[in-house]
């Protein structure tokens, strides 16, 4: 009798159609604007390839152990992150679940505003593409006025919350899978012709040198901590968000089949991103040094001019590069939001569509602000929490990437490290089916001491020396 209960409980919560449903969900979740805006950018401002080899590093050795980790939580208590916490380890464990919730809200509030600027780029791609690219056009002005446009912001963040909040509110199935189902491919075919695009460039070749062949003597210590908490935020880890897609695994599934795949694909895709990036930058005489500044540079000023001037079948690439950029975002920005509406549908027994508004709702008023951060209001733009970061944006964005992921990720390692049975672990990993690389032994290595003491240098790093990853 009880176990039909708790049968019909996880029917009318949800779960994935199949593995490859999962797969490409929690792909989609990794696959961001940390993939297509924030990797090409640090792999250029720690100059390449010593920064990808320890990126990859940091990949394996603690990026994957976690999602797996996660996963593991989320499919064992078929809970959302907060519950999951406090039914494997504890109520006082909730709390680590309610701070990767935080980290949902805080994030999502930020991350709708870039997703914005990928939506009004493809609009201005489109009529480039149509009309032709204006000549003298000087992109950097125009983007530095269009950011300030603190209405059009509101706008453009508000219609991707719109889309966010349609996908969560449509479930587990017809919205989050469906919508994966649907965005991934496209993403991966756009991706493919962008990269053949760009090995046909002169400066393909000194692209891949850049980025694949090793250069210790510039990398420091901060390059380091810098990869391993971009590994943290590119595979959507330190946040429940993992648990919370996990929880809709069914048990026949194999969680390390899964996570292999998942970390594989965000990876792929993520140096697809940069070499495509840099084999347009390289194949100009002077942009290299032009690039240098920042990340929104890198993205929404360099770029546009270089697929109407450089780009072999830019007119075409152009739109085609910024609706990538949406698609990529909309896969994420569904799973933020859907760790935040899950946690209120679990732990407060709130029905999906009524949960979905609320949080959603909560959520755009903070990213109103952070709309407005770059000029639109001047309360919202002009103050200083953090040294160096500017506005509400530039705080949030600071909170989640140096503390809330890194204490999230910390908590969760340590928990399944140390305060799980070695069977439980070893039985819910095994179900389903294990690859032939996968070792349980080599596993509860990495997530009890590679995994925490990495992580921990991070928040020391943080903490004591002031070190920034936002
Ligand atoms: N992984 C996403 C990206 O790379 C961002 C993200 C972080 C999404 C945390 C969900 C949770 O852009």
């Amino acid at each position: 009798m009880e176990g039909e209960v708790s049968k019909a409980q996880t029917t009318a919560r949800g779960q994935w159609t199949s593995n490859l449903g999962f797969v490409l969900a929690a792909t989609g979740s990794a696959i961001g604007l940390g993939n297509l805006w924030k990797f090409p950018f640090i792999t250029w401002d720690n100059r390449g390839g010593a920064f990808v080899l320890v990126y990859l590093i940091c990949i394996i050795a603690v990026g994957l152990p976690i999602m797996m980790a996660e996963i593991l939580i989320g499919r064992k208590t078929q809970k959302s992150a907060v519950g999951a916490m406090k039914e494997a380890f504890g109520p006082r464990w909730g709390l680590v679940g309610a701070i990767g919730v935080l980290a949902g809200f805080v994030i999502l509030s930020y991350y709708a505003v870039i997703a914005g600027w990928s939506l009004y780029y493809f609009g201005k791609a489109l009529g480039w593409s149509a009309s032709g690219f204006p000549s003298g056009l000087r992109l950097g002005d125009e983007f530095t006025s269009f950011a300030a446009r603190g209405g059009l912001q509101v706008i453009l963040s508000g219609l991707f919350m719109a889309a966010t909040m349609s996908v969560v509110w449509s479930g587990i199935k017809g919205g989050i899978e469906r919508t994966a189902r649907i965005l991934l491919p496209i993403l991966f075919g756009i991706l493919v012709l962008l990269f053949l695009s760009a090995l046909s460039m002169e400066g393909s070749s000194e692209a891949l040198a850049f980025i694949f062949r090793p250069n210790f003597s510039s990398l420091g210590p901060d390059g380091i901590l810098e990869a391993l908490g971009h590994a943290f935020f590119t595979l959507s880890l330190g946040m429940g968000a993992m648990i919370t897609y996990g929880s809709y695994v069914a048990k026949k599934q194999s969680i390390v089949k899964a996570s292999g795949m998942i970390v594989l694909l965000d990876t792929l895709i993520a140096l697809f991103a940069t070499v495509i990036m840099f084999s347009v930058i390289f194949s100009v005489p002077g942009m290299e040094e032009q690039v240098g500044g920042s990340t929104v540079g890198m993205l929404f000023i360099s770029l546009p001019e270089l697929f109407y001037t450089t780009v072999p079948f830019g007119r075409v690439l152009a739109p085609a590069f910024y609706i990538l950029v949406a698609f990529a975002a909309l896969t994420s920005t569904i799973s933020l939001l859907e760790v935040v509406a899950a946690y209120v549908i679990d732990e407060h027994g709130v029905e999906r569509k009524k949960a979905t508004l609320m949080t959603g709702g909560a959520i755009f008023l903070v990213t109103v602000m952070c709309a407005m951060s770059f000029g639109g209001w001047g309360a919202a733009s002009n103050f200083e929490l953090f040294e160096g970061k500017t506005g509400v944006f530039g705080t949030l964005d600071h909170l989640a990437s140096n503390w809330l992921l890194p204490v999230g990720g910390f908590l969760i390692t340590l928990a399944t490290g140390w305060f799980m049975t070695r069977e439980d672990s070893e039985s819910e990993l095994a179900a389903g089916g294990t690859p032939s690389w996968y070792k349980y032994g080599a596993w509860r290595f990495f997530i009890r001491y590679v995994a925490p003491v990495s992580v921990g240098a991070i928040l020391v790093a943080v903490g004591f020396f002031g070190v920034d990853f936002s």
